[in-house]
C-alpha cells in the first residue's frame, strides 16, 4: 500500500527574540508569572519584512534542501495558516510563486492551532489518493499582528514562525513497521468556537480583528480533546503508549503538555518540547518542535512519532507517523 513518508523538514524563526521581561513595560505582568502558568520564556516576534509567506518560504527551502530536493519535485503545496498575507488569494500560492514553482497546485488550510495536523492528515489522503506524488506541507504563523498587545491575558502567550515537511507516496508492507503516517483522527466542535476567536473578519466587520480567548475555558477543555485523538489514534494503530518513541505536541501551555502527557501515560522524557522558546505558534508549533526533535538528534529515522493539536473551533487531531 502507499505509504506517505516524510522526506524532509525545516523550519524558520523571526530575527527578533522578545523575552518575558520586556511585557512588564507593556501590561501588568511578570516573567515569574508567564513562566511558572505557561512554561513560555521568550518568543520570536516577526518585522515589518517577515511575513507569513516570508517564514513559510523559508522554512520550506530548508525541508527541501534537508531533502536533497528541488521545488521543480513538487507538486502540491498546503499551507496552514490562520494568519495569512491577504484575505485571498491564499498565501500558500504567495510561496509557490516565491519557490518559483510554476506548475501543480497550492492552498491554505484554516483550523487555528490544528491546522498542520489537518494539514499532513490530508495531505496523506492525496498522496494515498494518487492525487499527488510530493508535497510541501507548512505550517507559518504571525499571531503577533492579530493580539490585542494591551490583553495581558493573551498577548505573553503567542509568537511567530514557521515549520515545514516534505512528504513523498512510497510503497509500504501496510504494517505498523511502514515508515509514514500510520494514523490520523481529526475532530471538531464548533459549539466552542466563542471560547477562541478573532473578533473581526471580511464578512462580518470588514476588519481583521483581534485573537480573544478565554483560556480557563481552553484549558478545562484541552486535556480531554487531546486525550480523546490520542486514544483513538492508538486504537486505529494497535499500539499504546508505551510503543511510542517521541511525542510532538502543540506547543501553547507547559502545564496543558505535561497533563495530557501524565493521562496517557508518556513518560516525560519522550517529550518534545519548544513552547519555553516559541510560545504558542499555532500552525507552525508542531513542525517547528519536530524540526527541533530531529536538530536535537531526539527524533531518528525508524522511530515511532506522536503529533497532537487541539485550537480555536474547537479543533483538535493527533498524527502517528514512522520517521
Ligand atoms: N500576568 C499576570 N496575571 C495574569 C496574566 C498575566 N499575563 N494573565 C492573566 N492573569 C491573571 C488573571 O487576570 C487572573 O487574575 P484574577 O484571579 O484576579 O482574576 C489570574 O491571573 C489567573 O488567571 P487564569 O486565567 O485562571 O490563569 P490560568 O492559570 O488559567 O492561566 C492561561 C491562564 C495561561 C491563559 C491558561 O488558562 C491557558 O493556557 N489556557 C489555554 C490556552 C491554550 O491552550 N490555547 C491553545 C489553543 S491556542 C489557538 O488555538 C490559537
Amino acid at each position: 500500500m502507499i505509504r506517505s513518508v516524510v522526506r524532509g523538514i525545516g523550519s524558520s524563526l523571526p530575527r527578533r527574540i522578545m523575552k518575558n521581561a520586556e511585557f512588564e513595560k507593556l501590561v501588568d505582568t511578570t516573567d515569574e508569572w508567564i513562566v511558572q502558568r505557561t512554561g513560555i520564556r521568550q518568543r520570536h516576534i516577526a518585522s515589518e519584512d517577515e511575513t507569513t509567506a516570508s517564514l513559510g518560504e523559508a522554512a520550506a527551502r530548508r525541508a527541501l534542501d534537508d531533502a536533497g530536493l528541488t521545488p521543480d519535485d513538487i507538486d502540491m503545496i498546503i499551507l496552514a495558516t490562520s494568519t495569512p498575507n491577504n484575505t485571498f488569494p491564499a498565501t500558500a500560492v504567495e510561496i509557490q510563486e516565491r519557490l518559483g514553482m510554476r506548475h501543480g497546485y497550492a492552498f491554505d488550510m484554516q483550523a487555528v492551532c490544528s491546522g498542520f495536523v489537518y494539514a499532513i492528515t490530508t495531505a496523506d489522503l492525496y498522496l494515498r489518493g494518487g492525487q499527488a506524488r510530493r508535497m510541501l506541507v507548512i505550517g507559518s504563523e504571525t499571531f503577533s499582528r492579530i493580539l490585542d498587545w494591551n490583553d495581558r491575558t493573551t498577548c505573553v502567550l503567542f509568537g511567530d514562525g514557521a515549520g515545514a515537511v516534505v512528504v513523498e507516496a512510497a510503497e509500504g508492507e501496510g504494517g505498523l513497521a511502514d515508515r509514514g503516517i500510520l494514523a490520523a483522527s481529526l475532530r471538531s466542535d464548533g459549539t466552542q468556537r466563542d471560547k477562541l476567536y478573532v473578533d473581526g473578519g471580511p464578512s462580518t466587520t470588514c476588519t481583521v480583528g483581534h485573537l480573544r480567548m478565554q483560556g480557563r475555558e481552553v484549558f478545562k477543555h484541552a486535556v480531554g480533546m487531546i486525550t480523546d485523538v490520542v486514544e483513538d489514534v492508538f486504537a486505529k494503530a494497535g499500539i499504546t503508549a508505551d510503543d511510542i518513541d517521541w511525542f510532538v505536541p502543540h506547543q501553547a501551555n507547559k502545564r496543558i503538555i505535561d497533563a495530557s502527557a501524565k493521562k496517557l501515560g508518556i513518560a516525560d522524557e519522550k517529550v518534545v518540547i519548544t513552547v519555553d522558546l516559541h510560545g504558542n505558534t499555532s500552525a507552525a508549533s508542531v513542525p517547528l518542535a519536530l524540526t527541533a526533535g530531529v536538530e536535537r538528534g531526539q527524533i531518528k529515522k525508524g522511530d515511532l512519532v506522536l503529533l497532537e493539536a487541539m485550537g480555536g473551533g474547537f479543533t483538535w487531531g493527533a498524527v502517528l507517523v514512522r520517521w
